[in-house]
């Protein structure tokens, strides 16, 4: 490749495409497979025996996916076997009977596995990581999420060093073998996909509990951790038996095996695996404790725990056809997570959360060269299609599917789609025709969201009749062409309405329904409302009934009224964040105009009405002072001035902080709790509000704020009052900065999951010099380059949340970011391709920058042994 001049040629050198319309079955099945993995560092065995049966194709070949391995047997029948080929990324058989035993022995090497794909060493762990296509890299195998079948796994390894021998389902026999090993073997009775393959091997500490479910069964529940962390379990297995109650209660579905174990790894690509029976996780999803866990920390752990055991039945008894069909059970699991969050805690404060990472992260996704339907047509590398689009726009579908059925006939259409599907492997298609067949309702053109991509832009406009006293509202929705995709028809977009009068209460809209779901399906649409004496202000959008950006002329007024009044709290909150937008945007025109700043005295009087409000959760007043993040905001022009960007938001946040200084103070001394911790909601929300007007008060009076601080972290009796205060004292840049900075690192150095909250601030510094000293912390004796968790605190926090310094016009960080991105690109393409992001999505940016960019992008391009991961994102990047 180093020869290669034109990126044509260099594109044209590498694989292409896969495509959902190209799916054909698979001609032969497996109909049980017996493993044997021979644990050793660098060379271990593993004997996979499975019975297979031809089911179609006559003559064909058999191809077994197959990745990094080292062929030592293959037997057909117990006979040697000869008629095979090893080709590119796998094996292919020939000449077999129709129904036979197959017997490949592999070697591999699990030391040197740092992608953390397939089988590796995690520490001093042995733990396999399949999803998605990792299988092949243990075995030959027909690695493709539609072939399910009973797995029986026997592991064999040194007695001492790895006491624990995890696989998935039953544990049905163990002994001693010689020189010092032994060996356990499970029996999984559920057949199941390759990808849901899991073992680990190691010295742990376990915390043990039991659930008994509603039909009475008891199911032992087993958590592993490293040793001497067993004081930071409870919060996790607490979480895990709340999922299992809430799974029960709500959609009525009930765990199916009588174990079901969690190990927690410190190396780890994403949140956690839901490999059946035997979850594995990042232990930044596990290990809680008020010292040295936050309160988000805590949340995260309930949500992820709660993700993972909902996949037992989204996802594991029902799996996909293929992996085109992602969002059948990420979209569905996500949805089912958010919601058990909202059932546990403040179901607005979640909204706002979920809605947060659609505008900040899935926009700008969907505007991207990446662009994708939640259910993608085409996929170069699967491990790049675990993306917000197909996660967290796939939930926002569903929650539609939700808003349209209601609750009672969106179960039904659950409790329809089990019983069709149980134990199969399907589409996204028979998912929406269970919901159908349930529900009764069309839901023919709502199904263009599995295949559009792009953010639907809805324009809304009004109008009030006094003589009719009636009032129309016309909807227009425009589809911009994608990067994947031209041609956009209109979707079905629910739009839930309320409408409030002078005084600020909702309007009857008929049948005293004070709220309703209009249906938008074509490119334009107008409803009209009888019987309305006064001309309303709409309150559109409703708990963001819909993924959409959408557009209203509303005065400041308006605004205001639906902050005070809306019965919505979440259109309280996006009233506020409409406002904030507004005046982000004027500013920035201002600045370029070379005018001074300015913002109405409506605006601050707007926001100090809800922080002193007495009746609003403290956790929604909170909310309401986080803005859309700078590079979110990126998502509000056409074309972005990074430094006027930068600059009208900082204005606007110290405008803020100096007109309400007095009641940012008055806040934090009221929200201050003395009391042991305790991680739940209204503490949280109080801990949340403190922790914001602290941040407000570092702008504003730094004297103050470094007295606050000092105490605070004094006081402090859990990790989140101790991080806030950091919080404050780095982006006020305090006088205590540097020495409650270093304090904390004696403090905790040689935890490395309290350390990435360090490094998360280092990088997010906003200061001249945060470049070369995240260079510096690379030597850090807490960081490990090859943990991606340090990586994406200190890497990942630079490039997405210092979007200005990672702006540099010097180009500086682009250059940084190609230069971490190389050093990973051959040992975790995974991790390398997630932090390339806000380096693809620059088509917003001044001809100047994407030059810049251009040159880094290239310069990726043409290294040696570029990984498909990172191939896919540049080359797309580089085609627009
Ligand atoms: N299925 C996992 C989840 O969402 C995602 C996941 C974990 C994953 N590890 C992975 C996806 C590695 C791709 C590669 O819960
Ligand atoms: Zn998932």
């Amino acid at each position: 490749m180093s020869k290669i001049s034109s990126i044509e040629e260099c594109i044209e050198k590498k694989p292409q495409e896969k495509y959902l319309a190209d799916y054909q079955p698979s001609d032969f099945l497996v109909e049980c497979l017996d493993l044997e993995f021979d644990l050793f560092d660098e060379n271990t065995r593993v004997k996979a025996i499975s019975v297979m049966k031809r089911v179609a194709g006559g003559e064909s070949s058999l191809f077994l996916f197959g990745e990094q391995l080292k062929l030592i047997a293959l037997l057909v029948n117990g006979e040697t076997f000869e008629h095979y080929k090893l080709v590119e990324g796998g094996i292919e058989l020939f000449h077999l009977p129709t129904h036979f035993t197959l017997e490949i022995e592999t070697e591999i090497n699990p030391l040197e596995n740092r992608a953390f794909e397939g089988l590796y060493k995690s520490g001093e762990a042995f733990c396999t990581q399949c999803e998605a296509e990792g299988f092949r890299r243990i075995t030959y195998y027909l690695d493709r999420p539609d072939i399910l079948t009973k797995f029986s796994t026997k592991i064999s390894a040194d007695k001492t060093l790895y006491p624990s021998l995890l696989s998935n389902g039953n544990r049905v026999e163990s002994g001693d073998l010689a020189h010092g090993r032994h060996f356990v073997k499970w029996v999984d009775p559920f057949p199941k996909p390759a990808y849901l393959f899991a073992l680990v091997a190691g010295i742990f500490d376990c915390l043990t509990d039991s659930f008994t479910t509603k039909s009475g069964r008891r199911v032992a529940l087993e958590l592993f951790v490293d040793k001497g962390n067993l004081d930071k379990t409870a919060h996790a297995m607490l979480s895990l038996k709340k999922s299992m109650k809430w799974d029960e209660d709500r959609f009525n579905l009930e765990y199916d095996l009588d174990i079901y174990m969690i190990v927690a790894v410190d190396f780890f690509n994403m949140g956690a695996m839901e490999n059946k029976g035997l979850n594995v996780f990042n232990s930044k999803f596990v290990l809680a404790n008020a010292q040295s866990a936050t309160d988000q920390d805590y949340l995260s752990i309930e949500a992820v725990i709660g993700h993972e055991y909902f996949h037992n039945w989204t996802g594991n008894r029902i799996t996909c056809r293929d992996w085109f069909q992602l969002s059948l059970k990420e979209g569905l699991t996500v949805f089912r997570d958010q919601e058990f969050s909202s059932d546990m805690g403040s179901r607005t404060v979640n909204r706002i959360a979920n809605v947060k990472i659609m505008r900040n992260h899935q926009f700008a996704e969907d505007a991207g060269p990446m662009s994708h339907p939640i259910r993608p047509a085409s996929v170069m590398e699967m491990n790049n299609f675990y993306t917000v689009t197909v996660y967290d726009k796939g939930s926002e579908v569903i929650r539609m599917l939700h808003t349209l059925l209601g609750e009672q006939k969106f179960q039904q259409g659950m409790a329809l789609y089990v019983e069709r599907h149980d134990g199969q492997a399907v589409t996204c298609d028979d998912f929406v025709a269970a919901m159908t067949d349930a529900s009764g309702i069309d839901l023919t053109l709502f199904k263009r969201w599995y295949s559009q991509s792009g953010t639907p832009q809805v324009n809304v406009t009004d109008h009030f009749d006094v003589q009719t006293n009636s009032y129309q509202i016309t909807f227009k929705q425009k589809n911009l062409p994608t990067a994947d995709q031209q041609k956009k028809q209109p979707l079905h977009i629910p739009v839930d309405i309320e409408l409030l009068d002078k005084v600020g209460k909702a309007v009857d809209l008929g049948h005293g329904k004070m709220s309703k779901v209009l249906s938008l399906t074509q490119k334009e649409q107008t409803f009209v409302f009888k019987n309305i004496s006064e001309k309303p202000v709409p309150c559109l959008f409703r708990g963001f009934s819909a993924p959409v950006k959408y557009q209203y002329a509303y005065s400041n007024e308006n605004l205001l009224h639906l902050i005070n009044f809306s019965s919505d709290e979440f259109s309280r909150w996006d009233a506020g964040q409409t406002l904030f937008n507004k005046y982000l945007v004027k500013n920035v025109q201002l600045i370029q105009a070379g005018k001074a700043f300015s913002l109405p005295t409506l605006f601050v009087d707007a926001f100090r009405a809800t922080l002193t409000s007495e009746q609003l959760d403290p956790a929604l007043i909170a909310d309401m002072f986080e803005f859309i993040s700078e590079s979110g905001a990126m998502e509000l022009f056409d074309s972005v001035d990074i430094e006027a960007l930068h600059k009208a938001r900082e204005y606007i946040l110290n405008q803020l902080a100096e007109q309400l200084q007095t009641e940012f103070v008055t806040i934090y001394h009221r929200s201050q709790l003395n009391a042991e911790y305790q991680p739940k909601t209204a503490d949280i929300a109080l801990r949340k509000l403190a922790n914001c007007a602290l941040l407000f008060i570092a702008k504003s009076d730094k004297k103050l704020a470094n007295t606050l601080v000092l105490k605070q972290i004094h006081f402090a009796n859990n990790m989140t009052d101790h991080l806030g205060a950091l919080q404050a004292a780095n982006s006020g840049k305090l006088n205590c900065r540097n020495t409650v900075m270093s304090d904390f690192d004696e403090k905790w150095f040689e935890n490395g999951l309290v350390m990435d909250k360090w490094f998360a601030l280092q990088a997010s510094l906003s200061n001249d010099l945060v470049l070369e000293n995240i260079k510096k912390l690379f030597d850090h004796r807490s960081f490990d380059y090859n943990n991606p968790n340090r990586l994406r605190a200190l890497v990942g926090s630079f490039v997405n949340n210092n979007s200005y310094y990672f702006h540099a016009s010097d180009g500086s960080g682009y250059q940084f970011l190609t230069d971490q991105l190389i050093k990973l690109n051959s040992q975790n393409p995974q991790v390398a391709a997630r932090l390339i992001t806000p380096l693809i999505q620059f088509k917003r940016l001044d001809a100047p920058r994407i030059a810049l960019i251009k040159v880094q992008l290239n310069r990726l391009l043409k290294i040696e042994n570029l990984s498909l991961d990172l191939f896919e994102k540049v080359s797309k990047a580089l085609a627009q």
